[in-house]
């Protein structure tokens, strides 16, 4: 591949998995199933270990930080290290405080913590016997590298607290979190410095902090001006102040950096005050930020709130809109999503934006073209927000010379070419042939998935080629595949075709749960099919059950109620459910409710790390008790590994075969009955 079609193929994979992000964690409206999520996140970490010097900070991978370089020894971390959920602007915040506020009503009474949101590279730092032992970067979250050597080499990082004899005496074991960072005055003069010397300069202080802490080399972060600003205690052999502005001034007790800048809001209506106002001043800053994390003053409310994916609940980053350029939108293209939503997607003049060549930009919806009057070759502005994918802001229309052409949306499908229709009420135009090849590819990939039924050698390609041969014209078609239709495809030979035709036959025989994955209804995930599995027993009780009664399960919202009656409700679905049956494919459990059956019977579970709420013997009592299984070692079998902090070897494996990985809510959820 040349090196600007792997550059522009990196530019888009990040772009889509940053739009696709933000529709699932923002606004809690994936367009596409995990498992077509997957495959772009493990194609952009597949390029990235291949050209490892192609890798940004802005990188989906390093946000979650996925890539961890073999040339660092891996840290474990004591407890997760986790993200944040962002909000912009004040009805989000209002949105996040209506939210906890109905899961305790504490939150009422509660004061807030307010601190920029640094701009850099976080770190994890370990002292034993107040000694700076060991420091490690966020990595996954759970591992991190061991960047020791390039820690010690910043100026403001004490290597023996208390730094003062007068400050307080430090703890037998404490561990720090905290945000590495290079001012804005500092980042100016090292990118002159490095000018002068004819060197690669860099693109942003964030990248320059990020590059400077992973060289090899110590003497190299030596020579950088790296800052540190500490915010958490991640561990402690000791006990601790109970709110955020106590750890503060307790971290800054040992001589520890902790930004000075911080305010206290008494009320929800103060944090969007101080969000408001004090965010125009941020470019006074010496350091980027931004945003503002809002914290919850009260640590043992916040903790108590648990945390959603890996966003605490107690904490919310308020992010200021990003940066805004100018560029032309050379073209208009419709993507044809799981669910038959036309998108479009405005195809730019590659232009950079804080350092990130972009080349796309969302645009949400045939509406948004026409609201905004979008004509092709316009010359438009672009906006980017922290990790958001680009969007256009409008277009410059007194740079207008005639040549712009109006957009006229498809009325025929780009992939199948049947009529689009638009659902009342909606602003999406849909595809509503079932058999449209672009919906039923990504449904088969779903349905394929390792969390579905997990049907080896079905891969994406493998897949393409079985829609756009006609061998397959819906899901059940799977099963009626025969040897000879595949080895007419390219690139089957008998193996690959045994091989398929033995893992389709074998996935008969995977339980409820999983199928329900597989059905693609819109919003269904592991702990929500497990729970209508377990209900439910089959897919002909469940496609009767009604809105009132599904909103009875814990774990299953209004939304998600409507969708699943909504997707039994459709004929053509019917007929699969009927010919799933003809074919076999049929699981069936036993429903919870009667007495003798246990909500965890079937399961097998592994757990691993240190778990707050049981001991080991605690945990295993509870899953034996509620009809469990628990086994030492991780395998394919293994139903749920149980994840703790510090975890070990086994969460490697479990990550390794796919094994579903849940925490101890989501253990306790489970049983719940
Ligand atoms: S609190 C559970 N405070 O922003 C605690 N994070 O987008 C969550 N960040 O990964 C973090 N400044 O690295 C916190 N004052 C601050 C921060 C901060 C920067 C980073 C942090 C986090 C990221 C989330």
């Amino acid at each position: 591949m040349s090196d600007e079609s792997l550059l522009q193929e990196l530019a888009e994979l990040r772009q889509k998995i940053a739009y696709h992000n933000y529709l699932y964690h923002t606004l809690d409206q994936p367009e596409i199933s995990d498992f077509e999520y997957d495959q772009l996140f493990n194609r952009l970490k597949a390029i990235e270990a291949e050209h490892p010097e192609l890798i940004t900070p802005d990188s989906p991978t390093q946000k979650i930080g996925g890539q961890i370089s073999e040339k660092f020894k891996k840290v474990t971390h004591p407890a997760p290290i986790l993200s944040l959920a962002n909000g912009f602007g004040s009805q989000d915040v209002l949105a996040w405080y209506e939210r906890i506020l109905r899961l305790d009503p504490r939150v009422a009474q509660t004061d807030f913590l307010l601190e920029p949101k640094l701009d850099g590279l976080t770190v994890v730092l370990h002292y034993d016997n107040g000694i700076f032992s060991l420091g490690a970067t966020r990595g996954d979250g759970i591992v991190g590298e061991d960047i020791t050597a390039n820690l010690r080499t910043i100026p403001s990082l004490p290597l023996r607290i208390p730094v003062l004899p007068t400050g307080s005496p430090a703890p037998q074991h404490i561990v720090f979190r905290g945000e590495a960072f290079i001012t804005k005055a500092d980042f100016l003069a090292l990118n002159a410095e490095l000018e002068r010397r004819g060197e690669k300069t860099y693109l942003n202080p964030r990248n320059t902090a990020a590059g400077s802490l992973r060289q090899l080399d110590p003497a190299i972060t030596a020579s950088r001006p790296l800052k540190l600003f500490l915010y958490q205690v991640v561990e402690s052999s000791d006990p601790l102040p109970q709110t955020q502005s106590g750890i503060l001034d307790y971290i800054a007790s040992f001589g520890l950096p902790v930004n000075p800048l911080r305010w206290h809001a008494k009320n929800i209506d103060e944090v969007i005050q101080i969000c408001e106002k004090e965010g125009l001043n941020r470019h006074d800053w010496p350091y980027d930020a931004d945003g503002i994390v809002i914290k919850i003053n009260d640590l043992q409310l916040s903790n108590s709130l648990g945390y959603v994916g890996k966003d605490p609940r107690g904490s919310l980053a308020y992010k200021y809109p990003g940066e805004e350029v100018e560029t032309t939108l050379l073209d208009i293209q419709v993507n044809v999503g799981r669910t038959g939503v036309l998108t479009p997607l405005a195809v730019l003049e590659p232009v950079s934006i804080g350092g990130v060549v972009v080349k796309q930009a969302t645009l949400h919806n045939f509406d948004f073209i026409a609201d905004k009057d979008l004509r092709i070759g316009d010359r438009v502005l672009v906006k980017r927000a922290g990790e958001v994918i680009p969007y256009i802001v409008a277009a410059l229309k007194e740079r207008r010379d005639g040549s712009q052409k109006v957009y006229v949306p498809p009325t025929n499908c780009p992939s199948c070419g049947s009529q689009v229709k638009r659902a009342s009420g909606e602003v999406a135009w849909y595809c509503l042939n079932a058999a449209c090849p672009a919906q039923l590819t990504r449904n088969i990939e779903n349905f394929a998935s390792r969390s579905a039924m997990d049907i080896a050698g079905l891969g994406e390609q493998t897949v393409a080629q079985l829609v756009q041969s006609g061998l397959v014209k819906n899901l059940p078609d799977l099963y009626r595949l025969t040897k000879d239709q595949l080895l007419t495809l390219d690139k089957f030979g008998e193996k690959k075709a045994d091989n398929l035709l033995a893992a389709i036959q074998a996935s008969k025989s995977q339980s409820l749960q999983r199928l329900i994955i597989g059905l693609g209804i819109k919003g269904i995930g592991e702990v929500a099919a497990r729970k209508l599995a377990q209900k439910y027993g089959n897919l002909d009780a469940l496609s009767h059950a009604t809105l009132d009664e599904l909103q009875q399960l814990e774990g299953v919202g209004p939304n998600l109620a409507q969708s699943i009656v909504e997707w039994f409700q459709l004929e053509n679905n019917q007929q699969i459910l009927r010919q799933f049956r003809e074919l076999g494919l049929w699981p069936v459990e036993s429903t919870s409710t009667p007495v003798g059956r246990l909500p965890l019977t079937g399961l097998t579970f592994v757990v691993t790390g240190t778990l707050e709420g049981f001991s080991r013997e605690g945990i295993s009592k509870f899953i034996l008790a509620n009809g469990g299984k628990v086994s030492e070692s991780v395998s394919s079998k293994t139903s749920y590994l149980v994840l703790g902090a510090n975890p070990g070897s086994k969460y490697d494996k479990a990550r390794q075969l796919g094994v579903p990985i849940i925490s101890e809510q989501q253990l306790r959820e489970l049983a719940a009955p």
